[in-house]
C-alpha cells in the first residue's frame, strides 16, 4: 500500500491530556498511518514548563517556547490545542492558526463556547478543519455523530449529564457519605475536574457543552449570552438523601430543546425518577439523549472526563484530518446558521423540591403552606425533620407543577420570613422516564 500525504503536527499543552495524546501517537503511529493512508510526524511540542519531570522523554528539537510561533511555520499542518481557557494563549493560538491555514483540534469547550461563532467562520473561509470532539462528553463520539450520522434528522431535543466531576460528586456523596470537599479532591486527582473546579461546580462547564451541542443539533449560532445556569454548590448530602426517600436521584443536567421555534436552553440540577435511565449513570460518566425525526430517541453514554476518553476523541479528530477530510466545524455552512429567540424561562412549568431550614416553632409549617397556597402553589408531599441544632428543622416539600416565575416570587416572599434559618434549597423536578 502506498502511503499518501504527510502531515506535521504540533501539540500545545502537555498536561494530563497532552501527555496521553503524545504517548498514544508515538505508540500507535504505524496503525494510525495504515488506517488513514497518510503519514504524520509530531514536529513540535510547546508547554508551559519545558523542564518538568515527565515519565517519557521528548526530543529536544521538538520543543518550541512560544506556541504562537507555530502558526507561521511551514512545517506545521495541524495544531492540537490542549491549553484550555477561553482567553489568553489558547484563544490567540487558535485564531492565528486558523487564519494561517492550519487545521486545529481542540478539547477546549470554553473557547468554542465563547468564540466558536467567529472561529467557525475563519475555518470555513480558509477551508481548514476546526475539530472539537473532545470538548463535549469526553470519549463519547457525540459531535461527529450529530454532524454526520444524524444528518438526515430534524433534531429537537438534546439533554443529559454533561459534567463528569459533578456526577462523580453526586454519586459518591450518596455512596460513601464523605464530604463534598473530599470527593472533589478525589475527582481532581483522577483528572476529571477543571483546573479551576469552580467551573464544574457552578455549572459553567456544562453550560459551554450544552450550548455547543445545541448549535450542532439545531444549526444555530452558539448561544453564549447568559441563560439559566445553576450548579451543585448548594446541594448537600441531606438533599441527596431526601431525594432518595421520595424515589428520586439528583443529577446536574444540560437541556436544550426547540419549542414553538424558540430555544429553551439551560443547566441546572434536577430531581429525576430513580428508575429512569439517566438516574443510573454513576461516577464520572456522561449520558446524552438526542431526540429527532425520524430517528426517535437515542442515548450516548461513556466516561465524560479524564485523559483516556479525551485522548480517544482527539485521535478520532486527527484521523479525520489525516484521511484528507475537510469538514464544516458545525456540520452546516455558517452563513446559514439560525438565530432562535430564547424561550422565556419564567414560563417553565415543573414540580419543585424545596428544602427549608426553619426555626422549629408552632405555626411555621402552616405559615409556609398558606404563603404557597396564596400563590397557587400546591403541595404534593411534605416532610419535617428536627436538626442537630434542636431549634431548627428541615422542612422538605415536593410541590405539584408550578410556573417558574410564581415559584421564584413565592420563595422570595418566604425567604423574608423571620422563621427562616438558612437560604432555601430549590431543585426542579424533571419528568424523566425509562427509554
Ligand atoms: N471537568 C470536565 C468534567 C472535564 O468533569 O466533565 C471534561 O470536559
Amino acid at each position: 500500500m502506498n502511503l499518501r500525504d504527510n502531515y506535521n503536527i504540533a501539540i500545545v499543552g502537555l498536561g494530563n491530556v497532552g501527555s496521553e495524546v503524545y504517548k498514544h501517537l508515538v505508540k500507535n503511529k504505524r496503525s494510525i498511518e495504515i488506517n488513514t493512508n497518510s503519514t504524520f510526524q509530531i514536529k513540535y511540542i510547546s508547554a508551559k514548563t519545558i523542564g518538568k519531570k515527565r515519565s517519557f522523554s521528548i526530543p529536544k528539537k521538538m520543543w518550541v517556547k512560544n506556541p504562537l510561533a507555530l502558526v507561521k511555520k511551514d512545517d506545521v499542518d495541524i495544531i492540537i490545542e490542549l491549553i484550555g481557557g477561553s482567553e489568553g494563549v489558547a484563544k490567540k493560538l487558535v485564531f492565528a492558526a486558523l487564519k494561517n491555514n492550519k487545521h486545529v483540534i481542540t478539547a477546549n469547550k470554553a473557547l468554542i463556547f465563547k468564540h466558536g461563532n467567529e472561529l467557525a467562520k475563519i475555518a470555513e473561509k480558509n477551508s481548514v478543519n476546526l475539530l472539537f470532539e473532545a470538548s463535549v462528553g469526553g470519549g463519547i463520539p457525540i459531535i461527529k455523530s450529530i454532524k454526520e450520522s444524524l444528518v438526515g434528522n430534524k433534531l429537537f431535543h438534546i439533554y443529559g449529564i454533561l459534567n463528569g466531576t459533578t456526577n462523580f460528586i453526586l454519586t459518591e456523596i450518596e455512596r460513601t457519605k464523605k464530604s463534598f470537599k473530599e470527593i472533589l479532591s478525589t475527582a481532581q486527582k483522577l483528572g476529571y475536574a477543571e483546573t479551576n473546579p469552580k467551573l464544574d461546580l457552578n455549572g459553567d462547564d456544562a453550560k459551554s457543552k450544552i450550548a455547543i451541542l445545541s448549535a450542532l443539533c439545531f444549526k444555530n449560532k452558539i448561544i453564549n449570552k447568559s441563560f439559566l445556569t445553576e450548579g451543585i454548590e448548594r446541594i448537600d448530602l441531606e438533599d441527596v438523601e431526601y431525594a432518595h426517600q421520595f424515589k428520586y436521584k439528583i443529577k446536574l443536567l444540560g437541556i436544550s430543546e426547540i419549542i414553538d421555534n424558540k430555544i429553551k436552553q439551560r443547566v441546572h440540577p434536577c430531581l429525576i425518577s430513580k428508575d429512569s435511565d439517566l438516574a443510573k449513570i454513576n461516577g464520572a460518566n456522561n449520558a446524552i439523549m438526542v431526540e429527532g425525526n425520524p430517528v426517535g430517541k437515542i442515548v450516548y453514554q461513556g466516561l465524560g472526563a479524564g485523559k483516556g476518553p479525551t485522548t480517544s476523541s482527539i485521535i478520532s479528530d486527527l484521523n479525520s484530518i489525516l484521511k484528507g477530510n475537510v469538514t464544516l466545524p458545525f456540520g452546516f455552512n455558517y452563513s446559514d446558521a439560525k438565530e432562535f429567540k430564547m424561550f422565556d424561562f419564567d414560563n417553565h412549568v415543573c414540580k419543585f423540591y424545596l428544602r427549608l431550614v426553619v426555626k422549629d416553632k408552632p405555626g411555621v409549617l402552616s405559615k409556609i403552606t398558606s404563603i404557597l397556597s396564596k400563590h397557587k402553589i400546591s403541595i404534593q408531599s411534605v416532610l419535617q425533620e428536627p436538626l442537630d441544632n434542636p431549634k431548627n428543622a428541615n422542612l422538605v416539600i415536593i410541590t405539584h407543577s408550578a410556573r417558574e416565575k410564581d415559584m421564584r416570587f413565592t420563595l422570595n416572599k418566604i425567604s423574608k420570613e423571620k422563621f427562616m434559618a438558612k437560604k432555601i434549597t430549590m431543585i426542579r423536578i424533571r419528568n424523566e422516564k425509562k427509554l
